[in-house]
């Protein structure tokens, strides 16, 4: 077992983190539509008992990602994409849920609600918007973020790169760029030195094997056309729009060789992390269904070998594996679609929070690492759903826990309802909503409920 720093103790409360606690709430009670959860927190059940409870020290949290959260991030290879006509996306990002300048009031919110942690991505094209220029005021701008974190005593979780990249690199190939690996690491590396002191746990790369899984998907088609059709519009758009005859994307270009970069890219890019701060705990965190083998011809050995095996390899020798999930595949030849009848999310999946008991018990096995779920939640406007997801997600999470499967935190996603990639801002993952005219937060019953779990540390 690794040794970690010691991240801050969330549980322990010092007259400034009550203060702190106090001005977050006056904040929120300013924000019209809190109320409800606020009350719901004064009225919060005392602590249920031992056999409901979770371990010491687990880590209670919500993600987001920079991209989908941030806005205007103008250097960035989606915005350009996003731009271009009869591209991928639904809707362009615009201001997004404008998080760049909302940090503090949403991580005030976040530590009110009950969480302990917080998981979010730093934006490469923010930090690096042209090859080798480094800007020192956004990493400045990310360190009080972190700075924000830990004066509401938040663990964090940071990500390098969670699937948006410098325009500047995609326009080189991207993951598929013989020198992307070490331009990878070279960000990395400064990027590590301004901030590596303030990081808990530090993530390479968000979901690397999602280039590999769509080989095994089988999504509705939009608007006509099969996912693959779509991308390849895209990258074929994109080349010719941008006039760049090399242009990738995390989605766009060839899986295998898109893997190939990946996973190199996060070798160096580990090492560069670990030469800035060698205690810094490294990991990533990958996407992962819980493979059911279908009724007959059943694949999954196949499958877990083609997308996760080598990133399991990888996570072997990392410090701890984040894992995202939510919902199962039954596995033929390819995944099959939900079983007639099932109830699905506004996102096509089967409604099945059960995944992260399955995926937790088969990547615990695998890695050999400490186990963090770093995303797990659900696409719907029914907030009554959301609620009964994460009631059922997290009995059957804590089922794998008693049986001695060693998993330290449950991260949700998302903090926010946000731009949802191709989907612009149609699916709402958030256990607080966005009023995106006002950028007004209005926390969900969602929020206190999950809120109330992470405070009291139980069921
Ligand atoms: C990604 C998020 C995304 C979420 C919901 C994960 O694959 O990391 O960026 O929004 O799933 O689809």
């Amino acid at each position: 077992m690794k040794t970690f720093d010691r991240p801050p103790d969330p549980t322990s409360l010092t007259r400034r983190s009550l203060l702190q606690g106090a001005a977050a709430a006056a904040l929120i009670g300013l924000v019209p539509g809190n109320s409800a959860a606020l009350s719901a927190r004064a009225s919060a059940p005392p602590p249920a008992d031992k056999s409901k409870s979770f371990p010491d020290q687990f880590l209670w949290g919500c993600a987001t990602a920079g991209y989908q959260v941030e806005g205007n991030n103008l250097a960035s290879d989606l915005w350009a994409l996003e731009h271009i006509p009869n591209g991928m996306f639904r809707e362009p990002s615009g201001d997004a849920c404008d998080h760049y300048h909302l940090y503090a009031q949403d991580i005030a919110m976040l530590a009110e609600l009950g969480f302990n942690t917080y998981r979010f991505s730093i934006e490469w094209s923010r930090i690096e918007p042209e090859e080798g220029q480094f800007s020192s005021a956004e990493l400045n701008h990310y360190r009080r973020v972190l700075t924000a974190c830990r004066e509401h005593r938040l663990t964090t979780l940071v990500t390098f790169s969670h699937f948006s990249m410098p325009l500047w690199f995609a326009r080189k190939g991207a993951w598929s760029n013989p020198a992307a690996p070490d331009l990878f690491a070279r960000y990395c590396e400064r990027t590590s030195r301004h901030l590596g002191d303030m990081i808990d746990f530090a993530s390479t790369f968000n979901e690397p094997d999602i280039p590999q899984l769509f080989n095994w998907l089988t999504l509705a088609p939009t608007e006509g056309s099969s996912l693959a059709e779509t991308f390849e519009r895209a990258l074929k758009g994109a080349r010719v729009v941008l006039n760049a005859p090399e242009f990738a994307g995390f989605f766009l270009g060839d899986g295998k060789r898109i893997r190939d970069g990946l996973l190199a890219s996060h070798g160096k890019g580990k090492a560069a992390m670990k030469s800035a701060r060698p205690t810094m705990p490294v990991g990533f965190n990958l996407a992962m269904s819980d493979d059911q083998p279908a009724p007959t011809d059943s694949h999954v050995a196949e499958k877990r070998a083609d997308i996760y095996g080598p990133w399991l390899e990888a996570a072997r020798s990392c410090d701890y594996l984040g894992v995202q999930t939510y919902s199962r595949a039954l596995v033929g030849k390819r995944d099959l679609p939900p079983p007639q009848g099932a109830e699905l999310t506004q996102m096509g999946y089967e409604f099945y929070p059960e995944c992260v008991e399955g995926v937790v018990r088969y990547a615990a096995k695998e890695a050999r690492v400490p186990v963090y779920v770093t995303e797990n939640g659900v696409a719907t406007d029914d907030d009554t759903r959301r609620v009964e997801y994460y009631r059922r997600a997290l009995t059957s999470l804590k089922r794998a826990i008693d049986d001695g499967v060693d998993v330290r935190g449950y991260v949700s996603w998302s903090l926010l309802d946000n731009w949802e990639w191709m989907f612009g801002y149609a699916p709402k993952f958030g256990i607080v909503a966005v009023d995106r005219t006002t950028q007004k937060r209005t926390i969900k019953p969602s929020g206190a409920y999950l809120g109330n779990i992470a405070r009291r540390n139980s069921l």
